[in-house]
């Protein structure tokens, strides 16, 4: 794949201590780039950085961080600014499914907090360091599950009843809407009108540590999914989308798109909706405390 990475790209990737996002830290690092690989397991952050390390020419650091705790976030945007001074791949990658309803801190649902709310404020909190890096992308992990969400703007967490995968869709839905918004608002900003916005459905990859925590039932009925031809894919597969998304050049200058197996896709009707799309975009700001008026 012809890449625009180079020794002195900087590329922030959630997730990426397991499945998909492993993978691509690993991909990005072999092409010289610096990759900051996020997430909460140490020992497979420290495995990750060191092997990738070790076999690259580029360079993986990890950071513990939980995407759950809001100033976490907020602290990690910080770090990632000071101690780079560029970033030219913002990959939200780190995603969950929960067979039970739990809360963040913040008193969010946490699927939606990990999911959306905290690609929303990372993304806010950096969108100076991407709109000074030259040809910056930022590139969601999306999934076709998204058109099986809904936002109910009234009962955002789930509070009246609670089911793992419509949790999971509705965050995914998320993804989606906030990458179209995002893309929309970039192209119409003076400060950070050559920074593109993409995501990405990578394909069902049943192999992966997504399914770690839902009911039994649904991990057997991924299984059998997996066992049907054509169905899953690989990780290795899923993660060569994502790696083009975040560096192939024909990605570079475009926009706004939801990418599948065979390119951009069109997303759910709710996904393109402008005034849902702009009222997520509002709550967004009000649950993570920032000024809506950004870019
Ligand atoms: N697998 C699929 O079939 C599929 C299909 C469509 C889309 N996706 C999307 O692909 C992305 C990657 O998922 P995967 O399938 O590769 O699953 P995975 O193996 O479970 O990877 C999820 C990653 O997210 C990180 N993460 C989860 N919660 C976190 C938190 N609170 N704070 C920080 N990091 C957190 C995990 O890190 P730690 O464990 O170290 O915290 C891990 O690195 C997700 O966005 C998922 O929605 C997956």
């Amino acid at each position: 794949m012809d890449t625009t990475m180079s020794a002195d790209t900087v590329v922030l990737l959630t997730g990426g201590t397991s499945g998909i996002g492993r993978v691509a830290a690993e991909r990005l690092a072999a092409t010289g780039a610096t990759v900051v690989a996020v997430g909460r397991d140490r020992e497979r952050g420290r495995a990750v950085a060191e092997e990738a390390t070790a076999e690259s020419a580029g360079t993986v650091a990890f950071r513990r961080v939980d995407l759950a705790d809001r100033s976490a976030v907020r602290d990690l945007a910080a770090a990632v600014d000071d101690e780079y001074g560029r970033l030219d791949a913002l990959v939200h990658n780190a995603g969950l499914a929960s067979a039970t309803r739990r809360e963040t801190a913040d008193g969010v649902e946490s699927t939606f907090a990990v999911n959306h709310l905290a690609p929303y404020l990372l993304t806010h909190d950096l969108i100076g360091a991407l709109a000074d890096t030259p040809g910056a992308r930022v590139v969601v992990t999306a999934s076709s599950v998204h058109r099986r969400g809904s936002l109910d703007f009234d009962d955002l967490g789930f509070s009246s009843g609670y089911d793992a995968l419509d949790a999971y869709a509705r965050s995914k839905l998320a993804n989606v809407a906030f990458t179209l918004e995002l893309a929309e608002r970039l192209r119409a900003s003076d400060r950070a009108d050559g920074v593109v916005a993409n995501c990405v459905h990578p394909g069902f990859v049943p192999s992966t540590g997504l399914y770690r925590d839902v009911s039994r039932r649904a991990k057997l009925l991924t299984r059998l999914a997996g066992l049907v031809p054509g169905v899953g894919t690989s990780a290795a597969k899923a993660a060569r989308r994502l790696v083009e998304v975040t560096a192939a050049p024909e990605y570079g200058e475009r926009t706004g798109l939801y990418v599948g197996g065979d390119g951009p896709e069109e997303p759910s009707e709710a996904a393109r909706d402008p005034e849902t799309r702009d009222r997520l975009w509002r709550v967004s700001a009000d649950l993570v405390g920032v000024d809506p008026d950004w870019p």
